[in-house]
């Protein structure tokens, strides 16, 4: 998909959308601005008059309320759905591109969390929808099954940018459960186009990262090793990027219990990271992580989950503001 070098009016589907240089300017532009307003709880008022809706098919905390927050931080509101498959039309037989189309003469955008795993994301359905009506209202993928979740892969970028004052020249080691994982995808798609970035991916053989994100990076030039063993890599790694196991999706293998032995992060594991390097996590954590590595100070998985609300308010500026 060729994608504009601006977001302004646009949906937004996956992460390939920031990789243009103009584009990540404008974000961390954007996001500085409001970082301060943000962390004053200040309220402003570029989205007054505007209203979002939120239509939430899957469980989600630190999504659904970050953005809710950031609506509310630039003065726009917001009506809810956030158990859509029960208590939305869904729970009626209702097909989705029918509640976007009713939704959109509702709302100015909005924003879609969905657990399908069809080939086509849901939010790319959803706007090929509503633009095959003419109806520009614009469309936010919260996470869309085993694709992607392009503005957890903002956070995750933002997040890197403040913790290590750069996003290129880094290794990065990127663990769990990749085959599932939507964040991981959206994050290798968008670190695979920073300068002098390698990726280390670790997980159990049948919870491999998905070919198609291999391919990217190999056309893209991003070297890449693929294992099941985080020992030896944690010392080398700038960054370490920690995942769940994905249970609720379902899996071509039948794997009852994943093994994490492998890359378990325990405090020895965990204190083992190289000087300086951070460990980052887009939550919810399950015992991926020993919960006394919460303590330590590469542990940024808070500061990370704190960023959403900046992140998100520059996003919806830059879509949704002139
Ligand atoms: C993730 C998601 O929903 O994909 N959470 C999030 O949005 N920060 C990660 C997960 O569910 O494991």
């Amino acid at each position: 998909m060729l994608h504009p070098r601006t977001i302004k009016g646009h949906s937004i589907i996956e992460s390939q959308q920031f990789a243009d240089p103009g584009v990540l300017e404008e974000f961390v532009d954007r996001t500085e601005f409001y970082e301060p307003f943000c962390a004053r709880r200040e309220r402003l008022g570029m989205l007054s008059g505007k209203r979002g809706g939120l239509v939430f098919y899957e469980p989600s905390t630190r999504t659904r309320w970050s953005f809710e927050a950031a609506i509310v931080n630039l003065g726009g509101d917001f009506s809810n759905t956030e158990n859509a498959e029960a208590f939305s039309s869904a729970a009626k037989g209702e097909r989705l591109e029918h509640s976007v189309r009713v939704l959109s003469a509702y709302v100015n955008f909005i924003i879609l969390r969905h657990s399908d795993d069809n080939a086509a994301q849901v939010a790319q359905v959803a706007h090929d929808y509503l633009q095959s009506l003419g109806r520009a209202t614009p469309i936010i993928n919260a996470g869309c099954g085993k694709g992607q979740h392009p503005t957890q892969a903002l956070i995750d970028w933002w997040t890197i940018r403040k913790q290590l004052g750069r996003t290129s020249d880094l290794r990065i080691c990127i663990v769990g459960d990749l085959a599932r994982g939507r964040t991981v995808r959206s994050l290798a798609y968008l670190m695979g186009r920073q300068r002098g970035v390698a990726m280390d991916f670790v997980s159990p053989p049948e919870l491999a990262m998905g070919e198609d994100i291999l391919e990217y990076l190999q056309r893209h030039g991003i070297s890449y090793s693929q294992g099941s063993s985080i020992d030896g890599l944690l010392e080398q790694a700038d960054v370490v990027y920690m995942t769940r196991a994905q249970t609720e999706r379902p899996h071509g293998s039948n794997l009852s219990q994943v093994d994490k032995s492998g890359y378990r992060l325990t405090l020895k594991r965990a204190r083992a990271m190289k000087k300086g390097a951070i460990l980052m996590h887009p939550m919810p954590i399950n015992d991926e992580i020993e919960a006394e590595v919460d303590q330590l100070p590469q542990a940024v998985y808070f500061n990370q989950s704190d960023n959403g609300v900046p992140v998100r308010m520059a996003l919806l500026d830059m879509m949704l503001c002139s």
